[in-house]
């Protein structure tokens, strides 16, 4: 990835949802790295107050901490203001989790709450940045969908049907917005180490660090329509995709129900 390039075609700032944690946390420290000003925005304050001031220390970058639950549609006024004060050329779309487990299990309230965040915020925010980066003539938006995005996987059915919305949204906005200077991509990875697993509730083997996810991402933007960042990720996807969709669902299935398998004990 080129750091000064990438400021060159995106900067002067970014907004990272997400940015407390996992694979949102390290866009942030990527995107510091390569001298953005930023904006991050989750719910928990004391994390991501600590992430700014280390940040604008490290990096001497300044940083706007928003703690906002994203779910909640007052957020989207909130956000929107903080791009206009900040001139936001890059939004990185990383707050999400994840369900898993039987159908009959799953707690409704929770599962809506998925959808609110996992589609409905982000494709609030997602309009309202291509706005504003249709305006000032440039920008670049990363959204984070899965491996799971593309068939429908059971015992995270919900989950998965959440990325396939943010697939299909990645690809439609990168085809309407490329002629106005405006790039898009979705990064679809496999299991990545990050807090996602113990909300999800799945244990997952063969993860990924969350700081291997932001380089070839934004080195893809621009150039590709999905990053697959990692070396397993490539390889499930590539394998995957010569399959027909009923297979594809069946593999993921089973890796979902030895992710889960722990659930059972529990009763
Ligand atoms: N980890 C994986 O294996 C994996 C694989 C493929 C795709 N993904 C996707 O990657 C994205 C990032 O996941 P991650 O692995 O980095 O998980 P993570 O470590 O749990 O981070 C999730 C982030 O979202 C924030 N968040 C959750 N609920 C929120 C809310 N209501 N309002 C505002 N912020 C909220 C969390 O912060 P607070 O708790 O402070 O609010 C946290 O910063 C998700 O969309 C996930 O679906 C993850």
């Amino acid at each position: 990835m080129n750091a000064k390039k990438l400021y060159a075609d995106y900067g002067p700032a970014a907004l990272v949802t997400g940015a407390s944690d996992g694979i949102g946390e390290a866009f942030a420290r990527e995107l510091a790295e390569a001298g953005f000003d930023l904006v991050l925005c989750a719910r928990r304050a004391d994390r991501l107050e600590r992430l700014a001031n280390a940040l604008s220390n490290e990096h001497g970058v300044s940083v706007e901490s928003l703690a906002l639950d994203l779910s909640e549609p007052s957020s989207a006024d909130m956000i929107a203001a903080a791009v206009q004060r900040k001139d936001v050329g890059l939004f990185v779309g990383a707050a999400g989790f994840g369900t898993s487990g039987s159908v009959l299990d799953i707690d409704e309230a929770d599962e809506l709450a998925m959808i609110d965040l996992n589609c409905r915020a982000l494709a609030q925010q997602s309009l309202r940045l291509a706005k504003h980066m249709v305006q000032r003539g440039r920008g670049g938006v990363v959204l984070m969908s899965s491996l799971l995005a593309f068939q429908g996987v059971a015992h995270a059915a919900n989950y998965a049907a959440t990325k396939a919305f943010v697939q299909g949204l990645a690809e439609g906005l990168r085809i309407e917005l490329k002629p106005k200077g405006v790039d898009v991509i979705a990064c679809a990875p496999g299991p990545v180490r990050s807090g996602f697993a113990a909300r999800a509730d799945m244990q997952m083997g063969g993860a990924v660090p969350a700081k291997a996810i932001p380089r070839p991402t934004l080195r893809a933007l621009g150039k590709r329509t999905t990053a697959r960042p990692g070396f397993l990720t490539k390889l499930l996807s590539y394998s995957l995709a010569t399959l027909p969709r009923g297979a594809r669902s069946s593999i993921l299935t089973d890796a979902m129900d030895k992710m889960t398998r722990h659930q059972d004990a529990k009763g």
